[in-house]
């Protein structure tokens, strides 16, 4: 199955129950407390809290969409097997519509009934500091799989949010596929604030990421994200003789620099300029170094006696 037509039943099975499909927003968000958009649920923060209305803007309490994303934070594992600065993700969201029994049963369906995956294990909240564990969401999933193996971790692993300085976040359930972590729901129950402090929502909400780079890893049963047919022609655009861990990185970035610029970035020295300009000189200094490396090698006379 071809990434264009994981992207396509993504997008049908969620309209098909319910869900009003909602474009990419940029990569540059609203909230000035943020760089980058990095996740699904950003351009849809007001909806969480009662300030916008979802019924009003559009017409139904359930929303999907495949985001734009870009997250820095992991720019130093870049050249793995799994991590990348941008990706594309895949989620489904609910403004009060529907609560934790519809959300894992739809990821439940649509990995192993629509793409025929198999689930490994999954992974729930089990409770820390004064956050209750999440014991709803293993009867869920135990219901539907009764011997499915589920972890229970902690507020590290197991809680997501909020983007920025404030804002929606809440336990999680991680749904694991060939060893890797494919989809993460998110139950918004709680508002934190400047502060850190939590607050139950007058509504809880429902946020779900899946990588797209990822997922089509387990669907096209690959071994890495860049033998996937997303990056693989990417990659094989990259000079041959260079290292696998470089070209990696040279094709991560170079996506990146694209969208980025597609968004209106320009090089700069500050904030998202600043990113951009540092992803380019990565770029290019990775393929410089890695290609003074190997004329080095290859020039006897540079050898070490
Ligand atoms: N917002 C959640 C994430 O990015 C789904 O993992």
């Amino acid at each position: 199955m071809t990434h264009q037509e994981i992207r396509q039943r993504f997008l049908d099975f969620f309209k098909q129950r319910g869900h009003i499909i909602v474009p990419s927003s940029s990569l540059l968000p609203d909230d000035p407390s943020v760089l980058f958009t990095t996740a699904g649920m950003q351009q849809f923060k007001p909806y969480y809290t009662g300030q916008a209305d979802a019924m009003k803007d559009f017409g139904s309490l359930n929303t999907a969409s495949i985001q734009k994303s870009m997250r820095t934070s992991d720019i130093d594992e870049v050249g793995d097997d799994s991590h990348l600065t941008f990706f594309e993700m895949l989620g489904n969201f609910s403004f009060g519509g529907y609560w934790k029994k519809e959300t894992i049963e739809y990821a439940y369906e649509f990995l192993t009934k629509e793409l025929k995956l198999k689930i490994d294990y999954v992974s729930i909240f089990k409770g820390e500091n004064d956050i209750p564990a999440d014991e709803e969401s293993e009867k869920i999933w135990k219901k539907i799989v009764p011997d499915i193996k589920v972890k229970k971790l902690g507020r590290s692993d197991n809680f997501w949010g909020p983007t920025g300085n404030e804002g929606p976040c809440g336990p999680t359930s991680e749904i694991f596929v060939n060893g890797a972590e494919v989809w993460n729901l998110v139950f918004n129950q709680y508002y934190c604030d400047k502060d850190g402090k939590l607050e139950l929502l007058k509504t809880s909400g429902i946020d779900t990421g899946m990588g797209l780079d990822r997922l089509a890893t387990v669907v096209q049963n690959k071994k890495n994200i860049f033998e996937t047919d997303l990056l693989e022609p990417i990659l094989k655009l990259a000079p041959l003789e260079l290292e696998e861990k470089v070209k990696r990185v040279i094709v991560d970035h170079s996506r990146a620099i694209a969208f980025l610029i597609s968004d209106g970035v320009q090089p700069s020295n500050k904030e998202q300029g600043y990113v951009l300009r540092r992803l380019m000189r990565r770029v290019i200094t990775h393929n410089f170094i890695a290609k003074a490396d190997l004329t080095l090698t290859h020039d006897k006379s540079l050898r070490k006696p």
